[in-house]
């Protein structure tokens, strides 16, 4: 019912959205918004930049992008601001064709969809509305109809300057239909489709080699001839090729480095001069933002084929590589996962990012300068704190190599492994083990991987599962605690009432006896014995925290257990090592008694209501932390 109703309110808008009028009428609506005659490109940019921009780190962040594309903001901001901006100020790089160059699977695809399915719903709005000839196959612009000698006038008092010429067929009908009156020529809005063909098309070449580029361009309708008398009159003529059709939008031009080259030359001819040959008829204008995709090795095998030189200043290349951030790659498999088949499997925590760690590994280049390591830039990379580095370290690493992102492993050959995990085990719930095992095995049957190559990804395998062991450890021990946050407050607080002491050289209160007592000097060692803080060292140590929340103090902040990284480090270490034999003998007791049984069952619940995992996922998490804390 509910989507019934929703299909006639879809209906019932599209009607009311619906204009039609002379081209007298149509040049009050000009006069009155008169964005409306803007150029496919502007409307293009238009359209990216009304979803919004925020500033992130010196970055503009495009909105339009942010909720499909992931950790690719620099790339889409050089995309923006180095075509699609220039390129709706009819600067020149309007004229050429917009080549996305990446690896296989970065989302180049994507990003065109995007731009199509964004363009049919901006369509739809009032700043992105579209008004064309009423009539004409190719929704010419009504403007066209304004003759070549009168445009100086009419920029003069509309501030628009009109480009293109009218299209045979339209100055056949003006004369025909309307006698000549231009300003009777009805003008209609038109909503962007690409299942409708209008003003979006996509050109995909069957044969490369033999390409008809009437595909492109449309063609001579011989069924027509014979009552129009004449090839050359245009009604005889068929303009349903994809570049007549995506006039006003946009076409995407699939494989566009394999055509001929003769083929292309069709294609940048219209780009440049913005119009393109049609039969026997005058050149035809168009205004189409044309994009193609390659991967790298196509490219440069393009470039260097003397043939093409021509070729390369009509095309603008832009990169599109992949994604180098861990968390950001994480929401990319699960957005993948969402729209699969295997949406309702139980993905154990961790699982993802995990896979994540292994695939930007591979992606990143080993750092030039010879202070850090492959792990700790990626950790830089997806904005975490590594001590010792910070945001200027972050840019000098980046600008190191100008051609990161352009191989790896792809997004997609991770969720085909997780697929086939969750096909194998037949479990309704993967781990991240379980996921490691199976991006091994499927190293060995990748067919573009060398055996060097394959060495270096077995060794970033071993790397992300050193992580995960971490983390693994880490979240049993947190469950094992009855109320983590809570006891790790109550032992900080301990800890700085006692450091307070000391350094004040003052005595506690005992809380129950109310007699005066010396500072736990033990409680203090132990607590800071964690993270390797010597003997000698321990006065400075203490005089910096004090330090610490005194000025959080006089900013009226409260000093905790996160205000200090290494302290709450300490803290936790100090937590989980007075924990460590509980955690150890209950999680591989091979017959847990029932005080163990007791404990089990607490954590798993645990780690279920708190962690978000399933039965299955706990307790296959709990037997192998088990196994690692008995190494
Ligand atoms: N940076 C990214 N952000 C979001 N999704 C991505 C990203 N990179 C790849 N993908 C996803 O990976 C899959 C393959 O991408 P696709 O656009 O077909 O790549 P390409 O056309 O470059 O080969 C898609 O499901 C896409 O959504
Ligand atoms: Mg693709």
């Amino acid at each position: 019912m509910d989507i019934l109703k929703k299909i006639e309110q879809y209906r019932s808008q599209e009607e009311k959205l619906r204009w039609e009028g002379t081209f007298a009428d149509y040049l009050k609506l000009v006069k009155e918004k008169p964005w409306v005659a803007q150029s496919a490109h502007s409307r293009i940019y238009n359209m990216i930049r009304d979803a919004g921009v925020e500033e992130e780190n010196g970055h503009k962040v495009y909105r339009f992008f942010s909720h499909e594309m992931f950790g690719l903001e620099e790339a889409l901001e050089k995309l923006v601001e180095e075509y699609f901006h220039p390129a709706a100020k009819r600067l020149d790089v309007r004229k050429r064709i917009l080549l996305l160059m990446g690896p296989v699977s970065g989302g180049k695809s994507t990003l065109v969809t995007m731009l199509k399915r964004g363009l049919e719903a901006y369509s739809r709005t009032d700043r992105g509305a579209v008004y064309a000839i009423k009539g004409c196959p190719m929704h010419e612009d009504p403007l066209h109809l304004i003759p070549q000698h009168l445009r100086e006038d009419f920029y003069r008092e509309y501030g628009i300057k009109v480009e293109g010429n009218l299209s045979p067929l339209n100055t056949m009908r003006l004369e025909e239909e309307y006698g000549g009156r231009i300003e009777d020529v009805l003008v209609e809005r038109i909503f962007l489709s690409e299942d409708k063909r209008v003003g979006i098309g996509t050109f995909s070449p069957s044969d490369p080699k033999s390409q008809d580029i009437a595909d492109l361009t449309g063609s001579i309708d011989f069924s027509t001839i014979a009552e129009y008398g004449s090839e050359s009159d245009p009604r005889a003529y068929r303009f349903d090729g994809e570049l007549n059709k995506a006039n006003r939008g946009l076409m995407e031009f699939q494989e566009m480095l394999k055509c001929d080259e003769k083929f292309l030359w069709h294609l940048l001819s219209l780009t440049q001069e913005g119009n393109f040959k049609a039969g026997r008829f005058a050149l035809i204008s168009a205004d189409e933002l044309i994009v193609a995709h390659t991967n790298e090795t196509e490219y440069r095998s393009f470039i260097s084929n003397k043939k093409n030189e021509a070729l390369h200043s009509r095309i603008i290349v832009m990169p599109v590589p992949y994604n180098l951030k861990v968390s950001q790659e994480e929401r990319i498999y699960e957005k993948m996962i969402r729209d699969s088949d295997v949406a309702d499997v139980h993905i154990a925590p961790h699982t993802l990012k995990v896979a994540a760690m292994f695939t930007v590994l591979t992606r990143l280049k080993e750092p030039k300068r010879g202070d850090i390591d492959l792990l700790k830039k990626m950790r830089l990379y997806d904005g975490e704190n590594v001590e010792g580095f910070n945001s200027s370290d972050l840019n000098e690493l980046k600008k190191e190599y100008q051609d990161e992102g352009m191989s790896g492993i792809d997004p997609r050959y991770v969720i085909n492994r997780i697929s086939s995990t969750i096909i194998r085990k037949k479990v309704p719930a993967i781990n991240a083990l379980d996921v490691l095992r199976s991006l091994k095995e499927g190293l060995d049957q990748h067919p573009s991987i060398t055996q060097e190559l394959r060495e270096k990804y077995l060794n970033f395998i071993s790397v992300a599962r050193k992580e995960y062991d971490e983390m693994a450890k880490k979240e049993v021990q947190k469950a094992f605690v009855y109320s983590y946050e809570e006891s790790a407050k109550t032992l900080m607080d301990n800890y700085l009432d006692n450091v307070e002491a000391f350094c004040n050289k003052s005595k506690l209160r005992d809380p129950l006896t109310g007699e005066e007592i010396n500072p736990d000097e033990k409680l203090m060692r132990s607590i800071e014995e964690q993270i390797g803080i010597s003997e000698n060292a321990k006065k400075a140590f203490r005089e910096e925290i004090l330090i610490r929340i005194s000025a959080l103090a006089r900013k009226g902040k409260r000093f905790d257990y996160r205000s200090h990284a290494r302290l709450r480090e300490a803290i936790q270490k100090k937590l989980f090592a007075d924990l460590k034999d509980v955690v150890k003998i209950t999680t591989s007791a091979k017959t847990p008694d029932e005080q163990q049984l007791k404990k089990i069952n607490e954590v798993v619940a645990r780690l279920i209501d708190e962690h978000g995992y399933n039965s299955t996922s706990a307790n296959e998490l709990l037997r192998y932390v088990g196994s690692l804390l008995n190494r």
